[in-house]
């Protein structure tokens, strides 16, 4: 039975409606610091916390009240937003969490996790009648700071409903993918592997026209302008036209852990699903 139906409904609203909000941001990486500074500008009480200290400075400076330890920061919020890089960093931050929230609060995790650990999640969160929302967000630092992310977002209706302004706020549109809580996570890993073998195939069309002569940037100009008129195609060709001759399409570690993620999550439908193993291995 899912315990998210067993709360009172007048509760969603005297957590999330009232004024004085506080709200706890765990992860101050790449994405979670201008995410966090955008909610900040917003006017919320914010109460962050990162693994390394350090990294909340800036934030402190503008006004966040920064926790030592998740303990004092899931005790003194109503409503905690993680973004931490991988499914061991959000199982690690999520049994931290479990031992300090109490009911009715509520769990937004950001993290781009396996859909297999949503699920966990979302049962661990239930026993303890902790709220929990799956709301992955698409968009890259830059994206986060003109305030232009994406989140796909499911989870129990009533409670994402409450969490939509937060996240509107701070920096993004939000998408819903329903009640069952794996969904926004298989939507954002699918729409990884586009990205990823997008910018794939643009660094192998952009090597293979350079080296035969072609005048490339005239090739990516009429592709942009026509058959693949999108930010995503003009914001990748750009920068690989840019890149050293021989520099990948991606510089992070992110595209092997969601390649991964949605191997996974194929192998357990016992789909096949070659591209993204074709992609791991083009990227190692
Ligand atoms: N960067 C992007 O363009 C982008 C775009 C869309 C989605 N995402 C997703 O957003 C999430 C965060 O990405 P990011 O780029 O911000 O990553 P990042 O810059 O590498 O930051 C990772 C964050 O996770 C924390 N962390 C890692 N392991 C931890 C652990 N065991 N316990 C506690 N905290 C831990 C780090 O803390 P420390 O500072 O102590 O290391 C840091 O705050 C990932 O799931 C990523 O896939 C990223």
């Amino acid at each position: 039975m899912n315990s998210f139906n067993s709360l009172p409904a007048e509760t969603y609203s005297f957590v999330l409606k009232s004024n004085d909000m506080k709200i706890g941001f765990i992860g101050l990486g790449l994405l979670g610091l201008p995410i966090a500074e955008n909610l900040l500008a917003t006017g919320y009480e914010l109460y962050v916390y990162n693994r390394t200290a350090s990294k909340a400075a800036p934030l402190a400076e503008k006004g966040a009240k920064v926790c030592t330890a998740i303990a004092g920061l899931a005790e003194a919020c109503d409503i905690v937003l993680s973004i931490v890089f991988d499914d061991a960093a959000v199982k690690e931050i999520s049994g931290e969490l479990l031992n300090h929230l109490s009911p009715p609060q509520v769990h937004v995790c950001l993290s781009t996790i396996s859909t297999e650990l949503a699920r966990t999640l979302q049962h661990q969160h239930a026993e303890k009648g902790i709220y929990y929302i799956s709301a992955p967000v698409f968009g890259r630092p830059e994206a986060a700071v003109a305030r232009q992310l994406n989140y796909a977002v499911s989870g129990a209706a009533a409670v994402k409903e409450q969490v939509r302004t937060i996240l509107e706020n701070s920096g993004g549109t939000v998408w819903d993918f329903g009640e069952e809580i794996a969904a926004a996570n298989l939507v954002k890993l699918c729409g990884n592997f586009l990205i990823i073998a997008a910018g794939e195939a643009i660094r192998e069309c952009t090597a293979i026209a350079r080296a035969s002569g072609l005048p490339v940037e005239a090739m990516w100009e009429m592709f942009n302008q026509s058959l693949f008129k999108s930010p995503l195609y003009q914001s990748y060709s750009a920068r690989i036209l840019q890149a050293p001759a021989g520099a990948g399409a991606f510089v992070s570690n992110i595209p092997m852990k969601d390649l991964g993620l949605l191997a996974a999550h194929a192998n357990a439908m016992g789909q096949g699903l070659p591209m993204p193993f074709f992609l791991m291995e083009q990227l190692r």
